[in-house]
């Protein structure tokens, strides 16, 4: 007998309901904001996908050689391949650009719960844009998303990569040492992190200022980066970020939608392509982050396209699906209006498929009984799977151009008029 791989997962209807779901809503919020869906390969060159993404994620990548030996690899998230089409096929497109995608991704992270090989995202990039707005426009999106699903209790950590950089540039450390500095932050490893920064050889006054900065956090924003832009005085660039992450957070602030969050100052995303602003959001009751995203001004140049500033986010739709699941938040069934077609004798079976398909052409779901059960074991099992409406074709009723039409929920049945039959089922068969 054939398994899934390890890692991969099948999904049971009940799941890919749920995560066709959220896919749906992340669909909408992508219209109601102007981003454009793109459909991009799921497999790209190696080199491409392991251009500035993070240590971490280049070591999990499947990767391979084509029968043409080509090295290629399976994407294992969507910004390097929106990145790519902005900076060659889109690249005249006037500004700014709103791109929306979904799909599976994959990553060959130690399966455990709420981390998959294969798992999807719904992913909105913003290019042309270096100002406040835009960054406020994709945590507010976030925000929409996440309340439109009807998830409680979500927050977001927002942090900003200028502050550390601003530091550690001004302190001379090279790019290979500053990331993995943000690798070890981002495992929350703030003792190994100063490790690095002590071996760099940085100054005391650096130290002493990573130390307190590692320690910044708190839920009244305006107050922590106060305490930061005091912690980073006299690093222009790490003053500059606490400005920017000010200026974003007080546009949110004026537009009225209320986020809960929480400034870390010492908060690092693995990827190495951000430059500004980052986020991640999460619901208490997971440990794990539902989405996360951020402002990479620089990667567009990096891929061979004028330099053109970007912020997005990718949505983690697998475990948004946990947590709402964790919430005993569900999707509306769509069961509500759907019929079974029974034939009685196969001589009316041509009818029976005549009248699935009338029904269908009204927007019902229809389905037709194809086993050659008996009418009460047809009826038992739409019961069983919660149909609402049965439609029991016999040539008897066919004489007089009429149907039997049985309410599943109310166990009623009545016999009615073909041409009467839709408005029936719509009007709730009364
Ligand atoms: P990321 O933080 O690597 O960012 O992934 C975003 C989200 O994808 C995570 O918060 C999580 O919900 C989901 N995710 C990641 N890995 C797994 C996994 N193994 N199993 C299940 N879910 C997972 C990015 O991918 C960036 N491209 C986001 C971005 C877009 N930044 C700017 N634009």
């Amino acid at each position: 007998m054939f398994k899934t791989v390890r890692g991969m997962r099948d999904l049971m209807p009940v799941d890919a309901e749920r995560m066709r779901h959220v896919e749906q809503v992340s669909r909408e919020v992508s219209k109601l904001y102007g981003y454009e869906e793109i459909i991009t390969p799921i497999l790209e060159s190696y080199d491409l996908l392991a251009a500035k993404t993070s240590e971490e994620i280049r070591e999990r990548m499947y990767t391979f050689k084509d029968l043409g030996s080509r090295k290629v690899a399976m994407r294992p998230e969507f910004t390097a391949s929106v990145a790519r089409l902005v900076a060659s096929k889109l690249r005249n497109e006037p500004k700014p650009m709103r791109l929306f995608s979904v799909g599976s991704l994959y990553r060959y992270d130690e399966p455990q719960y709420g981390r998959f090989r294969e798992f999807w995202q719904s992913n909105y990039e913003l290019f042309g844009s270096d100002r406040p707005e835009a960054d406020a426009e994709i945590l507010m999106l976030t925000n929409d998303l996440l309340k439109r699903l009807g998830l409680k209790n979500y927050r977001f950590k927002i942090g900003h990569t200028g502050i550390l950089k601003g530091i550690l540039d001004q302190e001379e450390m090279g790019e290979a040492k500053q990331n993995s500095v943000r690798q070890l932050l981002d495992k929350k490893s703030w003792e190994d992190a100063l490790a690095v920064a002590r071996d760099a050889d940085v100054s005391q006054k650096c130290l002493a200022a990573l130390e307190r900065l590692f320690e910044t956090r708190g839920e009244d924003a305006f107050k922590v980066l106060e305490t930061v832009k005091e912690t980073v005085s006299g690093y222009d660039g790490a003053v500059a970020a606490a400005d920017n992450l000010w200026k974003i957070l007080e546009l949110v602030k004026d537009s009225g939608v209320k986020l809960e969050i929480t400034v870390e100052a010492g908060f690092a995303r693995g990827l190495e392509y951000y430059t500004g602003m980052i986020f991640e959001s999460y619901v208490p009751a997971l440990d794990v982050a539902l989405g996360g995203g951020g402002r990479y001004d620089r990667l567009i140049q990096l891929f061979g396209g004028e330099p053109i500033p970007a912020v997005g986010v990718a949505q983690g739709i697998d475990r948004i699906v946990l947590a709402l699941k964790k919430q005993k938040v569900s999707p509306k069934s769509g069961k509500e209006k759907s019929v079974v077609v029974i034939s009685v004798k196969d001589e009316s079976m041509g009818k029976a498929l005549e009248l699935s398909d009338m029904l269908r052409k009204s927007g019902l779901a229809v389905e037709v009984a194809v086993m050659g059960r008996s009418v009460s074991r047809a009826l038992a099992d739409a019961d069983r799977r919660g149909v609402a409406y049965a439609v029991i074709v016999g040539p008897k009723e066919l004489e007089e151009k009429k149907v039997v039409l049985k309410d599943m929920d109310k166990g009623e049945q009545k016999t009615v008029l073909i041409s009467d039959l839709t408005e029936a089922i719509f009007s709730g068969s009364k």
